[in-house]
């Protein structure tokens, strides 16, 4: 059917909402984070994967990891804690189980979420990752606050921090994404480093550590005793590490924590964030990251804006 003239025009103004960084394009700046969105396909009959940026998988590990025992979720004001502890099936299990099954949906920006509990362990799981076809990135996991060592042992050290990205990048055939811990003084100094030692994109933040009490039974509501906050409660904290470390690098920054609505993900942009990362609200929402993207589209339709690019960084102080 011919287009009516109407429609050429609506053509013509649709927002570009792509973003290319690290060598990769992604479609729009909307990602799922890792550990909220499954190994993705667990999504695909409630999600349309192909419309979001891309997805992070769950935090992989060289062997399956079991994770913390019960109760490990906890919802507070404006928040959740947890404290899965990195359950995962192990990066081998992934790429036979998983990977092939997303492998067959084209268009899907698939990155690996990786954890270790040491600097030999990371490289390992990168390694084993190498040898697999469809993955667009690694995202190394130096920020989990919720194993009795590595993750964030390493990311709340800067000496270590850099040994571990340095041995890391050397590994990996792929570009590297360092995801920072919120958890530190000074989140520009840990972005710093982790430029300095080969990242080639930092995503901040992962959660913050918190805790919950139930006073009736004077026991921790959650097994692990401390957890990790996430969701809109922890929303001007991130924020304002996106603005810091995005003035200090180079490097594309992605931002996350809290972002449920459009109108968030733009907030995050404007502080410096190339892309961004939905966690919590996809508990609420599984359509959470879908909706973003449809409203990130009419909200750049609406403020006249052409290419989302263009509001990187353009916070006006
Ligand atoms: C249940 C749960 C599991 C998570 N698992 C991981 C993980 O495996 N690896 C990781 O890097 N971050 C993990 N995260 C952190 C999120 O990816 C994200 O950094 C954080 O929740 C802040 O974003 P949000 O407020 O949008 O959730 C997890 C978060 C939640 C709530």
């Amino acid at each position: 059917m011919a287009k009516t003239p109407q429609d050429t025009t609506a053509t013509h103004r649709k927002p570009d909402l792509s973003v290319s960084f690290a060598g990769i394009t992604f479609k729009n700046p909307v990602i799922a984070a890792a550990g909220t969105f499954g190994y993705g396909i667990e999504f695909e009959d409630i999600v349309t994967l192909e419309k979001l940026g891309g997805f992070v998988t769950k935090g992989l590990s060289r062997e399956p990891m079991v994770g913390n025992p019960p109760p490990r979720l906890f919802e507070t004001a404006a928040g959740m804690l947890n404290a899965i502890g990195l359950q995962n099936i192990g990066a081998r299990a992934f790429i036979e189980e998983k990977l092939p099954k997303l492998a067959a949906k084209k268009n899907v920006v698939v990155i690996a979420n990786v954890f270790g509990y040491s600097r030999e362990d990371y490289q390992e799981t990168i390694r084993i990752l190498n040898e697999a076809e469809g993955i667009a990135a690694y995202e190394l996991n130096v920020s989990c606050p919720n194993t009795s060592h590595g993750g964030m042992v390493f990311g709340t050290d800067r000496a270590l921090l850099e040994e571990l990205v340095a041995s890391c990048k050397a590994a990996a055939l792929r570009p590297l994404i360092v995801k920072l811990s919120p958890n530190v003084t000074s989140i520009a100094a840990m972005a710093k480093s982790a430029e300095n030692a080969g990242a080639d994109a930092i995503s901040l933040v992962n959660t913050f550590v918190g805790m919950a009490i139930d006073a009736k039974t004077r026991k921790p509501r959650i097994s692990n005793v401390t957890a990790g906050l996430s969701g809109p409660a922890i929303k001007p904290i991130a924020l304002r590490m996106v603005y810091e470390a995005a003035h200090t690098v180079e490097i594309p920054v992605i931002g996350m924590g809290g972002i449920t609505t459009a109108e968030d993900a733009v907030e995050f942009m404007l502080a410096g964030a190339a892309a961004v990362q939905v966690g919590t609200a996809n508990f609420w929402d599984p359509c959470a990251t879908e909706k973003i993207v449809d409203g990130l589209q009419r909200w750049c339709f609406e403020n006249r804006v052409k290419r989302i690019t263009d509001l990187i960084g353009t916070l006006e102080v």
